[in-house]
């Protein structure tokens, strides 16, 4: 029986086991690189014997930033994702980072004019920064998009990341027109689950093309919104479908959208509390209060949340793919390989102990202390970078030092 401890090949990379750190806002960067303390937290990781480890966040321009300190995939970041990496693999993990376009996502800075995004109208996300508007992309900014895509895929490549992470979930640009939320064309990129995810899957093809033989191509998907009116199990299975014709290595299943239903993202509410322990700036606190009225009164978590959507994806692909939500302890994820995923994903519990893996392997637990008390998504907002409250604090000072100093 196969177990997430043994290696595993997807495309060209061999990681040494199946478990990897789910890409998570780590709030450490600044000015568009990563600090000391983001390479601190993944070496932890890799110290901690995940087998690759996401960096989250790398926007692929500066126009396709959500937040304003967020990475940027350009010459000026270089030397400090290689640092980053260099680190990673000397304690002999792989490194992914996950690279976003916002389009209309764009919560923390002004973008001159109107956001691109699938659809023109009134942008929701981006009227506390001062965005009003969003406009639909033409095929000029597709191609401008997708350009953008494939030069921070070199950039990955060239910082020696192992593997790269397209986000095509939770709201973001690539979602935008994957969700029937977003989404209101009427042309072959709008209508039909194929057609909804035409574009993200040029894009994907695309860096296959550009980067593929070098690094593996992850997306990052929803397997469902979770609300009505935004895509389905059943979307989710076209969407991956469309996906692995386009050349996928693997997808990762996620869910739940950042502003519609944030509660289905993580299977459970998000912490009031934290967030105005947290948040100084109003703008952040009243998004994150506006995103958490639609979670519902009776939620309360479930391990392993995402099971029953994620099986339907596993039964329309044969890819490989990464099973994500709620995996807690040993037993799930090894229920997850029993169930036919290549590997198991994880957040929170990493979050909580980045040396995880290693415990899980020597028996000194099966089970992880995280509480999903979701503290840690308020503290992305943090200066000193997201942890867990459950732990000892980050040292904010190196959260201000270039990971290569
Ligand atoms: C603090 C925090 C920040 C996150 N930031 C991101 C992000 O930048 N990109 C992303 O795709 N998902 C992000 N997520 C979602 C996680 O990657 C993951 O999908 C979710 O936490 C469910 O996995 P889990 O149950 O193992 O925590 C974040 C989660 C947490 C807890």
């Amino acid at each position: 029986m196969t177990s997430p401890f043994d290696s595993i090949t997807i495309g060209p990379l061999t990681l040494r086991n199946r478990f990897i750190k789910s890409g998570a806002n780590e709030a450490m960067s600044r000015d568009g690189v990563p600090t000391k303390a983001m390479l601190k937290h993944h070496g932890d990781l890799a110290r901690g014997g995940i087998g690759m480890t996401t960096v989250a966040y790398g926007a692929v321009s500066e126009v396709g930033r959500t937040l304003a300190n967020q990475i940027v995939m350009s010459e000026s970041s270089l030397k400090d994702l290689t640092a980053l990496t260099q680190e990673i693999h000397q304690h002999g993990a792989a490194a992914s980072i996950q690279i976003t376009h916002g389009g209309s996502f764009v919560t923390g800075l002004k973008v001159k004019g109107a956001t691109i995004s699938s659809s023109s109208g009134i942008n929701k996300a981006g009227l506390l920064s001062g965005n009003f508007w969003q406009r639909a992309m033409k095929e000029s900014d597709m191609q401008a998009v997708i350009n953008a895509f494939v030069d921070a895929a070199h950039i990955a490549r060239r910082a020696k990341f192992d593997a790269v992470e397209i986000h095509m979930g939770h709201g973001y640009l690539l979602n935008q027109f994957i969700s029937p939320l977003s989404n209101k064309r009427r042309d072959k990129y709008g209508g039909s689950a194929e057609n909804r995810a035409r574009f993200p899957a040029r894009v994907l093809a695309a860096v296959k093309q550009a980067v593929g033989k070098d690094l593996a191509i992850l997306a990052k998907i929803n397997v469902a919104d979770g609300v009505r009116g935004g895509a389905t199990a059943a979307d989710g299975a076209i969407t991956a479908q469309v996906l692995e014709q386009a050349g996928a290595d693997m997808l990762v299943l996620s869910g739940g959208r950042n502003m519609e239903s944030t509660w289905f993202m993580f299977g459970s509410p998000i912490n009031q509390q934290a967030i105005a322990d947290v948040l100084k700036n109003p703008i952040s606190r009243l998004l994150m209060k506006a995103a958490a009225l639609s979670t519902p009164k009776e939620l309360t978590f479930k391990e392993m949340y995402f099971h029953q959507y994620s099986m339907q994806i596993r039964q329309a692909v044969t890819l490989p793919l990464a099973y994500l939500g709620g995996v807690k302890s040993l037993a799930n994820a090894e229920k997850a390989i029993a169930d036919g995923f290549e590997c198991v994903v994880m957040a929170r519990t990493l979050l909580h102990d980045t040396g995880l893996v290693n415990k899980f392997k020597s028996g000194e637990i099966s089970q992880s202390g995280c509480d999903n008390c979701n503290a840690c998504v308020a503290y992305i907002y943090h200066q000193a970078g997201t942890w867990c409250i459950k732990t000892p604090a980050n040292d904010p000072a190196i959260n201000e030092i270039p990971a290569s100093k």
